[in-house]
């Protein structure tokens, strides 16, 4: 199969066809996973968290991003590649955006994604404007977590509600080419992405986003404690990695992830 590229993603979802992502950080599991048919691989910087042990993403630095950037982009072939910009390389100007997603971009990146809403409208349109795709990352944005009180749904209230649509309307409009909702209710991801013409890609936020995003070892089992409500373990029932990660793009383009108990 050839590369997936952004108008082939816009294709899946002008067809009414779930988009399956999954976070990816190494060589290896971009080989499985894509293998497995995953669409897109997201070099989240959730690797602060489940590679590197912290208990936030604020720690993770442009040189981490740069570095698994590399290491996924040299083990795939085919899928779409996001890569997160770090807390701190994105929010001065968006000339320092632009600097640090090139970075992304040269490392093997086919899109950037940066965390927040209409205020980062200028700096969408600024790296678009300038061939870098832009991911807008909308409700609980992890590296915003002292500001939010901690890991909370967000987008409870009509008030909120209708800033999160406002600002999803902003990011498109700025050139924004997916829109991704974390935590957020159900009700309120499905009116949004009914209001907009890209794809949007859901973790927390219900069946009703164009498609689906879970960090790899979440699915796979693989966390201390309790998993958060909206993870499923694809690894139960499944013979091997990457028959769970098939299973999981099953259930994504099928419709049955995620389920009601994943949802708010
Ligand atoms: O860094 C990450 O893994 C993410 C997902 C939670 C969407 O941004």
């Amino acid at each position: 199969m050839s590369r997936i590229t952004l108008p082939r993603l816009q294709k899946l979802y002008t067809d009414g066809i779930k988009i399956a992502m999954l976070t990816c950080y190494d060589s290896s599991f971009a080989a499985l996973i894509e293998e497995a048919g995953v669409d897109c691989l997201l070099v989240g910087d959730s690797l602060g968290n489940v590679l590197q042990g912290h208990s936030s993403t604020l720690p993770v630095t442009m040189e981490d991003m740069v570095y698994h950037t590399g290491c996924v982009a040299r083990g795939s072939r085919t899928a779409f590649i996001l890569s997160d910009l770090p807390f701190a390389s994105y929010q001065e100007s968006r000339e320092q955006a632009y600097r640090n997603a090139a970075r992304l971009m040269a490392a093997g990146a086919h899109m950037v994604k940066l965390e927040g809403g209409a205020e980062f409208a200028r700096s969408v349109g600024f790296l678009t404007r300038r061939g870098i795709p832009v991911c807008a990352h909308l409700g609980l944005t992890p590296q915003s977590v002292h500001q939010l009180g901690g890991y909370r749904v967000q987008g409870r209230t009509a008030e909120a509600g209708d800033q999160l649509l406002a600002d999803a309307i902003a990011l498109q409009e700025a050139g924004a080419g997916i829109i991704l909702f974390e935590a957020i209710p159900a009700d309120l991801a499905k009116r949004v992405t009914a209001e907009l013409q890209v794809p949007t890609i859901g973790i927390g936020a219900g069946p009703d986003c164009s498609g689906q995003v879970l960090v790899v070892y979440d699915m796979l089992g693989i966390y201390p404690g309790r998993p958060a409500k909206f993870v499923r373990n694809f690894m139960n029932g499944a013979s091997s990695v990457s028959d769970a990660v098939a299973r999981y793009v099953r259930a994504v383009k099928d419709g049955s992830f995620p389920a009601a108990e994943h949802s708010f």
